[in-house]
């Protein structure tokens, strides 16, 4: 990956990006860089601060430091360019419930002045490709949580967007709705070239379907490659269990002990 990268190549680059919340720092001096058509899976365990980086790279959230490029502008002093960038699919559901599908497609694609007749074609056409154009005319409160989420993508998608979030579009369903989910955005990939940027705990989807990978931890980046080169390097026979030897219980157990063996010597001393 090439540090003198600037602007036309790159869909996504933050440098030196810092979150601070109180005593906390969430994201730790992290840098990243996303080509443009490309899959990029944000790997990490609960509370490794991807959340936190997904809400300052698309304008929700103002970084404690750094510096953010979104096809090439500044989610600061550039929301809206940023916001038409971009599409998100939400960790936590974002739909409402009281509405129809069709409505919940509705009410963004205003939101966005997406001009009617692009707006209403669109529509149906996003509706038809996650399979719930019958549905249309159907509550939210009576869909399943795999259909919410779904919706949920088509809806991310209806403005046309350049480069799309996932923030763990899978979490909770079954294997068949995942494997069709990422047949979608895959065949996005492919077919419209959209960049996408997706977190998920289930390893193997991100061994599947990412180009290259990035993994998090306690809000720094600590491994960087594609799926192959993190198998390789940590020896692993899977992603999984590369990202297990990366993230897992040796390392926090080390630290662990460490502190231990300090509080004992201290007590030792003391006496
Ligand atoms: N608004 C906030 N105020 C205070 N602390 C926060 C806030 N948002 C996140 N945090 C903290 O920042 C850290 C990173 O949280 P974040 O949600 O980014 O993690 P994550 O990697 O998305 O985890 P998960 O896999 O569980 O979704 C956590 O310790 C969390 O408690
Ligand atoms: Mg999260």
């Amino acid at each position: 990956m090439g540090t003198t990268d600037t602007g036309d190549r790159l869909a996504i680059r933050a440098k030196n990006l810092t979150k601070k919340f109180n005593g906390l720092t969430a994201v730790d001096n992290i840098n990243l860089e996303v080509v443009k058509g490309e899959i990029f899976a944000f790997l990490g365990p609960n509370g490794a601060g991807k959340s936190t980086t997904i809400r300052m790279l698309t304008t929700l959230l103002q970084p404690t430091n750094g510096e953010i490029r979104i096809n090439g502008f500044d989610p600061i002093k550039e929301q809206d360019k940023v916001r038409k960038s971009f599409g998100i699919v939400f960790q936590d559901p974002s739909l409402d419930d009281e509405l129809t599908a069709y409505e919940n497609m509705e009410l963004h694609g205003i939101l966005y002045n997406i001009p009617k007749e692009l707006r209403l074609r669109r529509i149906e056409e996003l509706l038809k490709m996650v399979e719930l154009w019958e549905r249309r005319n159907d509550f939210i409160k009576t869909f399943s949580g795999g259909m919410k989420r779904r919706l949920e993508i088509a809806r991310g998608l209806l403005h046309h967007p350049s480069i799309f979030f996932l923030d763990e579009p899978t979490l909770g369903l079954d294997p068949q709705t995942r494997n069709q989910i990422w047949n979608y955005i895959f065949d996005l990939n492919q077919k419209e070239g959209i960049t996408v940027f997706f977190t998920t705990h289930y390893i193997e989807e991100a061994e599947r379907i990412a180009e290259r990978i990035a993994i998090i931890d306690h809000g720094r980046i600590i491994a960087r490659g594609t799926p192959e080169d993190l198998i390789i390097k940590t020896n692993a026979s899977s992603l999984e269990n590369a990202f297990l030897i990366l993230t897992g219980h040796t390392i926090r157990e080390e630290i662990a002990n460490n502190i231990d063996q300090m509080r004992m010597r201290r007590r030792m001393m003391q006496r």
